[in-house]
């Protein structure tokens, strides 16, 4: 191998797998999971479903979709020591990084943690998918200075998800974003946090390092924190009428706008597509809040298209409608990432499942640069 090599900067069109979870088609903006499409699956089916189909490669039948939600049902409950960590810590830290680290506790509660057979990592997926979005309902509940909710076995992953958070049962509708959220953030083939999964994996570290791995990596604004940071945006632009002005004067600072842009997509996010028809659908008769919202969004979104759509290839992706959307429902800004791992969990323990079928160490190279062989001097004659 010589220092002739290509570098792929940010690792852009390198491919380093195959898999059969996940297609992006960046030309078309088409995404389908196993084989089915995002409209077709947001249209028709559930988390729990989704989440099923992403780690078992089929869809289930009547008899295995009920024993997943009673698996799943079975994990949901928190451990008392995880409780206590979540009610201390969550207003000192930001929620990815509670959550990040309450991930990284859990094998202090299973008996399993270290049993790296397929059956354990199955049901350590189930384990972490499941209690994932407990932990960070606790989040906000402790956030929001109210007590731990103990989890409802007689409900659904995302229903449940709402009562943990709010104390109450969900109306019909919200549960049905919400499922709707989750299955359009459930998977996306390699981007950064699924490839850091796989990385933190490839080593053999166990699923909850993998997967703790992944929550790191989803943080960062350039990736999952960008839907928190696209209703920042919102908020601080404030009323409809100053969007255009805010988004030229960023534009012409070099600021990037969050939401925007993809390294895959050079057209319309898809997932962003069916989160705008939600959003179009919610702004009659909702709260003037989320009209203003709606409103910055639609503006935005159109002087973005306009100015950098074709030009540049740079188009609204999955984070940027996604705040509304959960404002509608009472999500706090600050659950947005947290959430989006919450659906990610899925994506995450079918890749590093499927990776783990024929592992071999992630161990890319680079360049050096620097200089070679220099006479070490004593540190009193520098
Ligand atoms: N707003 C304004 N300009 C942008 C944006 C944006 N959101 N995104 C890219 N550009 C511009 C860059 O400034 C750059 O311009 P230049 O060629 O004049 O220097 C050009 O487009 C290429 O941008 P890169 O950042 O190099 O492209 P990359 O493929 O690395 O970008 C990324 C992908 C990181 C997502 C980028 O579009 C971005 O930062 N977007 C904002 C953050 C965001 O929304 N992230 C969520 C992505 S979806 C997800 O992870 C779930």
């Amino acid at each position: 191998m010589t220092d002739e090599h290509v570098i792929n900067k940010g690792l852009e069109g390198v491919y380093f797998t195959e898999s059969a979870i996940c297609k992006v088609d960046g030309q078309a903006g088409r995404l389908y999971y196993r084989g089915y499409s995002i409209e077709e699956l947001s249209k028709n089916s559930n988390f729990s479903e989704v989440t099923f189909l992403l780690l078992h490669g089929k869809l289930p039948n009547n008899r295995e979709m009920l024993e997943f939600n009673q698996s799943m049902s079975k994990e949901r409950d928190l451990p008392e020591g995880m409780i206590s960590y979540i009610k201390e810590n969550a207003q000192k830290m930001h929620p990815m990084d509670v959550l990040r680290t309450c991930v990284s506790m859990l094998p202090a509660y299973d008996a399993e943690a270290y049993d790296s057979s397929p059956e354990a990592n199955f049901r350590k997926s189930v384990r972490i998918i499941s209690k994932s979005a407990s932990i960070v309902a606790a989040i906000g509940r402790a956030r929001a200075n109210k007590s731990y909710v103990a989890p409802d076995p007689s409900l659904g992953h995302a229903e449940n998800f709402l009562y943990m958070l709010n104390g109450e049962k969900p109306r019909p509708e919200m549960v049905k974003i919400l499922d709707i959220m989750l299955i359009l953030h459930a998977e996306h083939s390699s981007n950064a946090s699924t490839f850091g999964v796989i990385v933190a994996g490839s080593t053999l570290a166990d699923l909850y390092a993998a997967i703790t791995a992944g929550a790191a990596v989803l943080k960062g604004p350039l990736h999952g924190g960008a839907d928190e940071a696209a209703l920042s945006m919102m908020y601080n632009i404030g009323k409809p009428e100053n969007t255009e002005k805010y988004i030229e004067d960023a534009l012409a600072g070099r600021q990037k706008i969050m939401g925007f842009g993809h390294r895959v997509y050079k057209t319309y996010d898809p997932r962003a597509r069916i989160i705008k028809g939600y959003l179009e659908s919610l702004q009659t008769g909702n709260s003037e809040e989320l009209k203003t919202l709606s409103q910055i969004a639609m503006r935005a979104e159109k002087l973005m298209i306009e100015k950098l759509g074709a030009s540049k290839g740079i188009w609204p992706n999955i984070d940027f409608f996604s705040g509304p959307v959960y404002v509608s429902i009472g999500i706090p800004k600050e659950l947005f990432t947290p959430l989006f791992a919450v659906a990610r969990s899925s994506g995450w323990c079918a890749h590093m499942l499927e990776y783990w079928q024929n592992n071999r160490l992630l161990r890319p190279l680079e360049k050096y640069t620097g200089q070679l062989d220099l006479p070490y001097v004593e540190i009193g004659k520098r």
